[in-house]
């Protein structure tokens, strides 16, 4: 008899789960995905599913985008997690009206420049983590050519067991029952014959958070946060400038009740072995012989890409000549098909020698 109610039981269960649908499958992610993990699949799909681009795929993309709304939402992830999209409908996980459409315009993805002010999602109060300020070392010719690179930093991340509860199941958070949920506790104090006077302390048994965990997560011991791992895929632009600013919003550390800071990449550019930047510009030192500054030449110089740009001077060149190649410079940033300008100068590598049959035809030669 037991036995029967246990799996019917167990069949509901299991009903339940089937029935709804799976946010995890449909983003194409496992169960411990991390949160930019998350962000990332969304991004991916919703870019590739946007009605925008093909109008036939409207469901999907609400579909994506419902997916997308439970799972970044850390406490909806929890309630999804145990009792499925059921459990969301029944409302376990709160959570009022919400457009897909919507956070497509919100998504902040990657912006250039400094500083920026820091747009909150209309979120409500949450408070906000620190910012993570990394320098990324990038050679003249990715600042030239652009290039996607990838780097790998730990962080601060939410534990993947818990999602940050800190407790072993959903049901080990339970509200304090010394403030009854409101992390407040009020007292009363005696001031003298008939004078009570009231006064509000924060609960002492919960420390003010108004929710007590019974049974601690026994993977990150109740800290709620672990050190994981992340690799950012970073895009250099062309004619990115050095100190400039890559920020990816909300990809910083993670934290309860908290909305993750920024990580930026300062990018920190490396000298370059023939090359020069100052602004747009190149500049490009070339030795040549005495012979070749007297009676001109045709030279080229391997650029950035390794196209070659020809150098020719029929007439006499002077130590120290600059010559302007226009539109051999770096691209600019904000419009990559105007570029600077190259500068090359010339050193004359004098003979440290001369016979003294040569010094009679110079002076032959160059006699006024
Ligand atoms: C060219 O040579 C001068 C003198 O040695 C040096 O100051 C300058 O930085 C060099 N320029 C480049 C582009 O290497
Ligand atoms: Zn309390
Ligand atoms: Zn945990």
């Amino acid at each position: 008899m037991k036995t029967i109610s246990l799996l019917i039981v167990l069949l509901v269960c299991v009903t339940i789960v089937i029935g709804g649908k799976d946010y995890y499958e449909i983003l194409g992610i496992s169960r411990d995905s991390s949160p930019s993990d998350i962000k990332k699949a969304y991004r991916r799909l919703s870019v590739q599913f946007h009605p925008d681009k093909n109008p036939d795929s409207k469901d999907k993309y609400i579909e994506i985008s419902t997916a997308y709304e439970t799972l970044s939402d850390p406490e909806k992830r929890r309630v999804y997690d145990q009792y499925g999209e059921e459990g969301l409908k029944q409302g376990h996980g709160g959570g009022g009206g919400f457009d897909p459409f919507d956070i497509f315009a919100n998504f902040g993805g990657f912006k250039f420049g400094g500083g920026g002010q820091q747009q909150q999602g209309g979120g409500g109060m949450k408070q906000r983590g620190q910012d993570i300020e990394l320098d990324i070392e990038v050679s003249l010719r990715d600042l030239y050519i652009g290039r996607t690179t990838r780097v790998t930093q730990k962080k601060q991340i939410l534990c993947t067991k818990c999602r940050g509860s800190g407790a072993k199941k959903a049901s080990d958070v339970t509200t304090c029952s010394g403030c009854k949920g409101s992390g407040i506790k009020i007292k009363t104090q005696q001031l003298g014959p008939g004078f009570v006077q009231q006064f509000q302390t924060t609960c002492d048994e919960c420390g003010g958070k108004g929710k007590k965990v019974t049974s601690k997560c026994p993977h990150c011991q109740g800290k709620k946060v672990e050190t994981g791992e992340e690799t950012y895929t970073i895009m250099i632009e062309r004619g990115m400038i050095d100190g400039q600013q890559i920020r990816l919003e909300q990809y910083g550390e993670e934290a309860p009740e908290t909305t993750p800071g920024d990580i930026i990449f300062k990018i920190v550019t490396l000298p370059d072995k023939h090359f020069k930047r100052v602004g747009e510009n190149l500049y490009y030192n070339m030795s040549i012989s005495l012979l070749e500054a007297l009676t001109g030449f045709s030279k080229e110089i391997t650029h950035l890409d390794g196209h070659k740009v020809p150098i020719e001077r029929v007439d006499v060149t002077k130590p120290g000549f600059v010559l302007k190649i226009q539109e051999e410079g770096m691209p600019h940033h904000s419009f990559p098909s105007q570029t600077g300008d190259l500068y090359v100068e010339f050193t004359v590598i004098f003979p440290t020698e001369i016979t003294s049959q040569q010094k009679d035809d110079f002076k032959k030669l160059l006699k006024e």
